[in-house]
């Protein structure tokens, strides 16, 4: 108790980017550093100290100034390389993180990454592996399962709420603008096959932890994607082809830990409007209850509580189905959930062990991804194998 805090050495790539900047380093290790650090079961204290990295020395620089970050730094594998640093963090685009973490791995770094942990299946099962050869810890970003919508929905999963579970259905997307009038509101690449980008690749290793940890495992996949919109703007104002999927529309075959079959159905599209309470939305059906779950809200439907709509179309509805559904409540305070992931993360460093989502888990996402689009290709179901390492 009372002794001087163990500090964590954070080098943080990507920073100047969207996920980098925002969740990473605005809402989860600034509040944390700025909290002073975080207390460990016996009292002690652990503080974080980034080093923020990126390739224009001016907007790295300035973004330490802003933040009161004493160290930065163009030259990522010198950072890599330095004795002092104990965690590489990377948030750079998805072409570029397979290199910079075996790197890291290989000096003896831990890791905490965005997805997708690699372009390629092979890519991130050798990563899953170089992981487990070198023993550091490795942190994959499973940020979904974090929110208070999907926690409330898996306490309700835990506690029995739903009796044998049917089915599960998500609804994710928005409209995301072409850039030509009102300028696009998420980055050009992702709309470039070539550069990453891509709805299926995208998405698709986020529903796979979402799955694996609401439900259980994905057993199958067969994926419809789209290009909907063939041509946008980029940052530049010049018009490009958009070569990635901009939507897919995937079904699932699951099995629950106890062996029962769940049929999973996902919709993801950036040309869809919202008609929703928010951006992602999740029910499942199960014959004791119902819930759907958003971002932050869940609510339920008890069997005992579940109207009898009769069909017919010549009369109007005479009830509000939406009034129907009771609110869950969070019983405990749910935090941002990147800085929870984060602080889960640090915590299993000092403890040395194995963080929960690691590169296995972020391999099957990959792989999720991989055989979805080849599932759209080949236009048919495609069985999941499992990974071996
Ligand atoms: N967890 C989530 O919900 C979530 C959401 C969106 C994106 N992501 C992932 O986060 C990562 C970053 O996405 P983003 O939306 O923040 O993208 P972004 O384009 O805003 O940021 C990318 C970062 O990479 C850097 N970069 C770009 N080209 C580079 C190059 N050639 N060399 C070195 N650095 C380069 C940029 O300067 C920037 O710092 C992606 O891998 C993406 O898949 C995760």
């Amino acid at each position: 108790m009372g002794s001087t805090p163990r500090t964590i050495r954070i080098a943080m790539n990507g920073i100047t980017g969207r996920m980098g900047y925002r969740q990473h380093l605005l809402r989860s290790i600034l509040p944390i550093r700025d909290a002073g650090g975080f207390t460990l079961a016996d009292g002690s204290r652990v503080q974080v100290e980034p080093i923020l990295i990126g390739r224009n020395e001016a907007k790295v620089r300035e973004l330490a100034e802003l933040h009161g970050v004493a160290e930065w730094s163009t030259d990522l594998d010198a950072v890599i390389n330095d004795p002092t640093v104990d965690v590489v963090f990377d948030a750079s685009m998805t072409s570029l993180r397979a290199a910079t973490l075996k790197k890291a791995m290989q000096a003896g770094k831990h890791i905490f990454t965005e997805k997708p942990t690699a372009e390629t299946l092979d890519e991130a099962i050798e990563l899953a592996r170089i992981g487990t050869e070198s023993g550091v810890t490795a942190g994959v970003v499973h940020d979904k399962l974090y929110l208070p919508g999907l926690v409330k929905l898996r306490r309700l999963v835990d506690e029995g709420f739903f009796g044998r579970i049917l089915s599960i259905r998500g609804e994710f997307g928005y409209w995301v603008f072409e850039g030509d009038v009102q300028s696009a509101q998420r980055p050009s690449w992702n709309y470039r096959k070539e550069d990453g980008g891509g709805m299926t690749t995208d998405m698709f290793c986020h529903w796979n932890y979402v799955l694996e940890g609401i439900i259980g495992k994905v057993k199958s996949v067969n994926a419809k994607t789209a290009t909907h919109i063939p041509a946008r703007w980029d940052e530049q104002d010049q018009e490009y082809v958009a070569t990635a999927d901009d939507a897919s529309y995937g079904i699932f075959e699951l099995e629950t830990p106890a062996g029962d079959e769940v049929v999973g159905q996902i919709n993801s599209s950036w040309a869809v409007r919202v008609y929703r309470d928010e951006l992602v939305e999740f029910q499942i059906d199960g014959t004791l209850g119902s819930a759907v779950a958003g971002l932050n809200k869940c609510v339920a439907q008890q069997r005992a509580h579940t109207p009898k709509p009769v069909w017919n179309p010549d009369l109007p509805v005479t009830e509000s189905f939406r009034d129907q559904w009771q609110e869950v409540p969070a019983n405990a305070e749910l935090d941002n959930g990147f800085k929870l992931q984060w602080e889960e993360f640090l915590r299993d460093i000092v403890a040395g062990r194995e963080h929960r989502f690691g590169l296995l888990s972020a391999a099957r996402g990959v792989q999720l991804a991989e055989l979805g689009l080849q599932s759209n290709d080949e236009r048919r179901t495609i069985d999941i194998p499992e990974i071996t390492l």
